[in-house]
């Protein structure tokens, strides 16, 4: 593979990577070479992963059991990861959880769990990251969104797609702002795929309905959405700079 698509001495940090989407992101960055942190609330899950990525001979990752709504531990998250790795050259936001409840019956409570997981939180891991990659003069940082951050979406309560679209005003923000220091941010909506999120909230048939209104005719694997990841992460995206990327077999046409 050609050298700018690899992540050889390439150091960074990938949360919500005990399950879905962020488990095959971090079994393919190690796969092209990065060294990891590793970041969930789910021990067992964060195990079995680094286990996996050690078994493939690649780099044994460290791993971080952290509760991302807790501010005081995404900054021990993040120094700890910085400590060790020695450098913060890439940060993917990829932690998240999905409600899908009516608007109506949304309790102020769930409102702001889904608020603090799926957008306060990125917002603490790029503000410690970026103090590190502000430092060093480079950076990249993708945040996952979704496909309920470009549009509204039957996968998602109102509380899900104002985060998500908070999400993407957040990247695109930050991109503008730190691209003089040599950091790229971009956000990154995947469509519908095929993970414990959607396996565990969403019923066969709605299953069968978005496959069927999906151009591909199918969902996404995670590890599709992990090689768009991976290219975000590194040079060859060098000039994408606060874009919204799109993966979702054509469930969205703009
Ligand atoms: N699966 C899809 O169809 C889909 C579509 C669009 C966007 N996304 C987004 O992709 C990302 C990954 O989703 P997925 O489908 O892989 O989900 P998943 O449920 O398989 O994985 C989410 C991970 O986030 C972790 N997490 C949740 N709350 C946490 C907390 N408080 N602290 C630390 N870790 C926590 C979970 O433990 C889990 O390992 C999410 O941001 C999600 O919104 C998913």
């Amino acid at each position: 593979m050609d050298q700018q698509f690899l992540l050889s001495k390439r150091y960074g940090v990938v949360t919500g990577a005990a399950s879905g989407i962020g488990r095959a992101t971090a079994l393919h960055l190690a796969e092209i070479g990065a060294t990891l942190t590793l970041i969930d609330l789910d021990a067992e899950g964060l195990t079995s992963v680094a286990v996996q990525i050690e078994a493939a001979g690649r780099t044994t990752p460290h791993i971080v059991v952290t509760d991302i709504c807790d501010e005081t531990e995404v900054k021990i998250a993040v120094q700890a990861a910085f400590t060790h790795l020695g450098s913060i050259d890439f940060l993917v936001n990829c932690a998240g959880i999905l409600r899908r409840t009516s608007f109506l019956e949304i309790e102020t409570e769930e409102w702001d769990l889904v608020m603090n997981i799926n957008l306060r939180a990125q917002y603490i891991f790029c503000r410690e990251v970026l103090r590190h990659m502000k430092d060093s003069g480079r950076g990249v940082i993708v945040n996952v969104a979704s496909l309920a951050g470009r549009t509204s979406s039957v996968l998602g309560g109102a509380h899900y797609t104002t985060a998500k679209h908070a999400l993407v005003g957040l990247s695109r923000h930050l991109a503008r702002e730190f691209a003089p220091h040599g950091i790229r941010v971009n956000a990154f909506c995947p469509g519908a795929t095929l993970t414990p999120m959607v396996q565990t909230t969403t019923s066969q048939e709605e299953i069968d309905h978005v496959t069927a209104v999906t151009p591909r005719g199918c969902m996404a694997d995670p590890m599709e959405q992990a090689h768009v990841i991976g290219f975000l992460v590194s040079d060859a995206s060098a000039n994408i700079i606060g874009a919204c990327i799109d993966s979702n077999g054509g469930a969205l046409m703009v």
